[in-house]
């Protein structure tokens, strides 16, 4: 049988536009605009139910429109909600594309922000039922570091999504932490912050895969990195003896072949996608469970949104095969 995820994060509702370019200071643009739901650990928790495990979803929300959207969401999902009601607004994110896909986000944290270490410890016992717990940067690092003590107490792998990149990670989250999924930017930034070097985002793909293993056991050297890198896959290192079932200690795994639309939230389609299929475990390997993840991911970027553009096992089934 399947084991539960339990995703501690954000949840925001997004506003988008689309826009032929980014606006400059003092410019007005018109752009097409949609609303819908979003946040780093709402459409990681999407993705995860999604794609087939039990998922519970402890986050902060509003007493407002956006706080019941969650909820009904969260329901139509089968997602287990554990939300602290807060007095703040529920969380808001600003996001412009371009006509290349590029995008900007603002975000408005809000409830997010209220998100507490205390809360997550009223759902020790949601946390103790999990096999894998996922978290992000968008909500406190003191809850995410509550939410992983209590993971590890009860023998859960964590995984943490270090996104947004200009968030901190603190060293006490980092040392909790089983499997990290930075993207070439969250990557460089942690490195400096983590291993105190520097590292240029955009020279990250041109590095050679013991160059780019090495800089990964810097960063975290008792862990596994998972790299994303967009149209080019994924790099994964595992520490030494810890190889998750891997054959090498190293690797890339090549992204699935799809025609994109919109990649807002495809970094959270990989993250829930990947617990998910970690939490169903089995005898796959590390690397058939990245493979997954990649795969899920792709096919929310041939659909429009974020939480909602993730698709359900069975369609990737259908697609893939
Ligand atoms: O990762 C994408 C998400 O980042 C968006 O849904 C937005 O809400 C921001 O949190
Ligand atoms: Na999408």
């Amino acid at each position: 049988h399947s084991g539960r995820v339990v995703v501690v994060g954000s949840f925001n509702v997004d506003h988008v536009w689309a826009l032929p370019a980014l606006p400059r200071p003092g410019e007005t643009l018109a752009g097409r605009y949609h609303t819908g739901p979003g946040g780093k650990g709402f459409n990681q928790a999407t993705a995860a139910a999604r794609a087939g495990a039990a998922t519970s979803f402890v986050c902060a929300l509003g007493e407002d429109a956006g706080g019941q959207l969650a909820r009904a969401l969260a329901a139509g999902d089968g997602i287990d909600l554990r939300d602290l009601r807060s007095d703040e607004p529920t969380g808001t994110a600003g996001i412009y594309v371009d006509a290349d896909g590029r995008n900007t986000i603002v975000i408005g944290p809000g409830a997010n922000a209220e998100l507490s270490p205390a809360f997550v410890g009223e759902h020790s016992q949601a946390l103790a039922r999990a096999r894998v717990v996922l978290t992000q940067l968008e909500t406190p690092v003191e809850s995410a570091e509550a939410a992983f003590a209590l993971a590890r107490a009860a023998g859960a792998l964590t995984v943490l999504n270090p996104a947004p990149a200009d968030a901190i990670a603190s060293g006490a989250l980092w040392a909790l932490a089983d499997v990290i999924t930075p993207n070439e930017t969250e990557f460089c930034a942690q490195l400096q912050r983590h291993a105190d070097m520097r590292l240029d985002p955009d020279a990250l793909a041109g590095l050679a895969d013991a160059e780019l293993h090495a800089h990964c056991r810097r960063l975290l050297p008792h862990g596994s990195v998972v790299i994303t890198l967009g149209k080019s896959g994924c790099f994964v290192s595992h520490a030494d003896g810890a190889l998750r079932g891997d054959a090498q200690a190293c690797y890339r795994v090549a992204a699935a072949a799809v025609r994109a639309v919109d990649t807002t939230g495809a970094g959270d389609a990989f993250n829930g996608a990947l617990a998910a299929s970690l939490a169903r475990g089995g005898d796959a390997a590390f690397a058939e469970h990245v493979a997954y993840a990649n795969r899920y991911a792709g096919l929310s970027t041939e659909r429009a949104g974020a939480a909602a553009s993730m698709p359900r096992d069975a369609e990737l089934k259908a697609r893939f095969g």
